[in-house]
């Protein structure tokens, strides 16, 4: 249901970085150079269903020769990794999209701190290989539960030098968010990683006085609220003065599709981004983690986010 450029790579190497993570490097099989990207970027993986998943770049953004994936395995996930470690073995075609970026570098700040949790450091990888490459200022804190547990080690040892902090739970070592204290000038932290993660450092941050524009949190997984139920509502299509009543049960991107709309998706989960569209007035209930707060005031992710009562769609 994508409308991303979808590319058929050859999986050149597919080697396991943990026990759980396989690192994959993808290259065209005819042109030496891919679609360009910045740190923070992901692609949609196809799978042979047609479902996509969403994994970020964690190799060289000036390396347009190939891109590098880390995947790791859930067993109790929905199958898309599953398929990825069974079957993109080398020499395997992937049916990959264009990068997609909503979890970029700040270009004002003058110091970064990136803080990864588990398989969440991938996007980070990519962002340390940009800031050691310029000689700009940063720090990666990486937290997993043990060194053999955390993705990407060897390479993030090599590419950030003394600049690395490891936090294993084994080693009874817990990143402290509090420990950051206030935001000096013009740093910005970026934070990926399980909810836990992710909620601790916004919450320790916002205490010790950072602004919510220099707090960057990236998300791999949906909203967890299981209070939350769904109410009906109406959407009206602010171009044709269209009505679509959204039913508790259904997606507003679902019905927007039934009714002849040509949406954009890749996750329908609201992780990624790819369905976002504007609203001009309503009550919108934002069910995604992808949107910035700042843009959540005229822009919703139909897939999860709802409405109460009427909400005027600038579609
Ligand atoms: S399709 Fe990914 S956020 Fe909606």
């Amino acid at each position: 249901m994508s409308a991303r450029i979808v590319m058929k790579l050859t999986v050149v190497e597919a080697i396991a970085t943990t026990p759980e993570v396989l690192r994959l490097t993808l290259v065209h099989p005819q042109r030496p150079e891919l679609p360009s990207w910045e740190p923070g970027a992901h692609v949609d993986l196809r799978l042979p269903d047609g479902r996509t998943r969403q994994y970020s770049l964690c190799g060289d953004p000036a390396d347009r020769g190939r891109y590098v994936l880390a995947i790791k395995r859930e067993d109790a996930g929905r199958g898309g990794s599953l398929w990825t470690h069974a079957n993109l073995t080398g020499g395997a075609i992937a049916h990959v999209s264009h990068p997609r970026n909503n979890f970029g570098l700040a270009p004002d700040a003058r110091r970064h701190l990136l803080i990864g949790g588990g398989i969440g450091v991938t996007p980070l990888a990519a962002m340390a290989r940009r800031l050691a490459a310029t000689g700009a200022d940063f720090a990666l804190h990486v937290c997993a539960r043990s060194a053999e547990q955390a993705p990407l080690l060897p390479e993030l040892r090599a590419v950030c030098g003394d600049r690395l902090r490891c936090w294993f739970s084994s080693e009874g070592a817990r990143f402290d968010p509090a420990a950051l204290g206030a935001p000096d000038d013009g740093i910005h932290a970026y934070a990926c990683g399980p909810h836990g993660l992710t909620d601790a450092v916004q919450a320790g941050l916002t205490a010790a006085g950072w602004p919510e524009e220099r707090v960057h949190v990236e998300h791999f997984v949906p909203m967890a609220d299981e209070n939350y139920k769904p109410e009906p509502f109406d959407a009206l299509i602010a171009s044709t003065g269209a009505v679509v009543h959204v039913p508790a049960d259904v997606s507003l991107l679902d019905m927007l599709r039934r009714h002849g709309v040509a949406m954009p998706s890749s996750c329908e989960i609201g992780v990624c981004g790819s369905c976002e569209c504007g609203y001009r007035g309503g009550t919108v209930i934002h069910r995604d983690v992808v949107l910035p707060v700042a843009k959540r005031q005229d822009r919703m992710m139909p897939c999860v986010s709802r409405a109460r009562g009427t909400v005027t769609l600038d579609l």
